[in-house]
């Protein structure tokens, strides 16, 4: 062979030796929990309570946007989670890390399911968001920059961060359903969530204590960063959108709230990612780990708001949801 065709070859990585011993058990178990509590959105939850529901043009309105926008969210771990499980594989991760990661990458995609299924149901799921500033931020949450400056452990700790909030939210939304699919819907969302959550614990336990300085304070950077940019943006609630989608979007949600198709008012949101992220600030500060200040939840008051928006629009971070 010549040797310029040598130079040519590409390193291709190598996933051998394929490590199949169990390192991490409770790990493990999540993974068999998965396949004990596994669930069929479209067998699992009957819908035909939303479409018989006496309900208004405009709510059903809202609640098709609503449970569209939870699907994109949903469906926005996904490619998260593919790029995780690549990593696993390739750093030799044993079993139970990339079996796990494959069980979490299955229900994001139910969670999607569920969602666009009760969108339909409402009234119609929407493919695309209808606002400009959402089709712009959405194309971000996909930037894998953030993801790729941590360690694989690290930044997955990161992300499971984020599913304690979501899960705190998806609580106050499965109060509020008063539909049996809906709020059927929510429980068996939580359900897997919880098991999101508890991977992230263990993480959390085995490698923290380990952590240099340096990445202690990068978790929580990226993780304030996260919250400002992205899932204050009309994701985990409206504070950072333009005033005018901030009006709209809430508006809607208040309505869909009010005729409890499993959503949250606006101004509850806040406050419940207010004491979710004192309470991941205790759980992250134990191993040393501290969250930056974060105005909006941090410093809310009413004349603050605007600018703050202004700030956080102006320079979106990358987020899976
Ligand atoms: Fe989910
Ligand atoms: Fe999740």
């Amino acid at each position: 062979m010549q040797a310029s065709m040598l130079e040519e070859l590409v390193p291709v990585p190598n996933p051998y030796p394929v490590v199949s011993n169990v390192a991490y058990p409770e790990v493990w178990r999540l993974c068999e929990q998965a396949r004990e509590l596994a669930w069929n959105p479209a067998a699992d939850i009957d819908y035909s309570d939303l479409k018989r529901a006496d309900l208004p043009p405009e709510v059903r309105a809202a609640g098709a946007e609503w449970w569209s926008l939870r699907a994109w969210m949903e469906h926005g771990a996904t490619p998260y989670g593919a790029e995780r499980l690549r990593e696993a594989i390739f750093l030799h991760q044993p079993f139970e890390i990339k079996q796990h990661i494959t069980n979490f990458i299955a229900e994001e995609f139910r969670h999607h399911e569920v969602s666009f299924r009760i969108a339909d149901a409402l009234g119609g799921y929407e493919p695309t968001p209808r606002a400009d500033y959402f089709r712009q931020i959405i194309p971000r949450f996909h930037d894998e920059k953030d993801e790729k400056a941590m360690s694989f452990f690290a930044g997955l700790s990161v992300n499971t961060l984020f599913e304690q909030l979501s899960g705190e939210l998806l609580q106050a939304r499965y109060e509020n359903a008063r539909f049996e699919s809906i709020k059927e819907s929510c429980r068996l969302v939580l359900r897997d969530e919880a098991r999101h959550i508890q991977f992230g614990r263990i993480i959390m336990r085995r490698f923290f204590k380990d952590l240099s300085e340096e990445e202690k304070t990068v978790i929580g950077v990226k993780f304030a960063k996260k919250l400002r940019g992205s899932l204050l943006n009309g994701v985990y609630a409206v504070v950072n959108l333009p005033a005018d989608e901030r009006e709209r979007s809430g508006r809607n949600r208040t309505l869909a709230a009010e005729y409890g198709l499993g959503a949250t008012h606006p101004d509850d949101e806040i406050n419940i990612i207010r004491r979710g992220v004192s309470k991941i600030r205790d759980d992250v500060g134990q191993y040393g780990v501290t969250i930056p200040q974060i105005p909006e939840i941090d410093d809310s008051s009413p004349g603050n708001v605007d600018a703050i928006a202004a700030d956080a629009v102006a320079a979106p971070a990358a987020v899976k949801r």
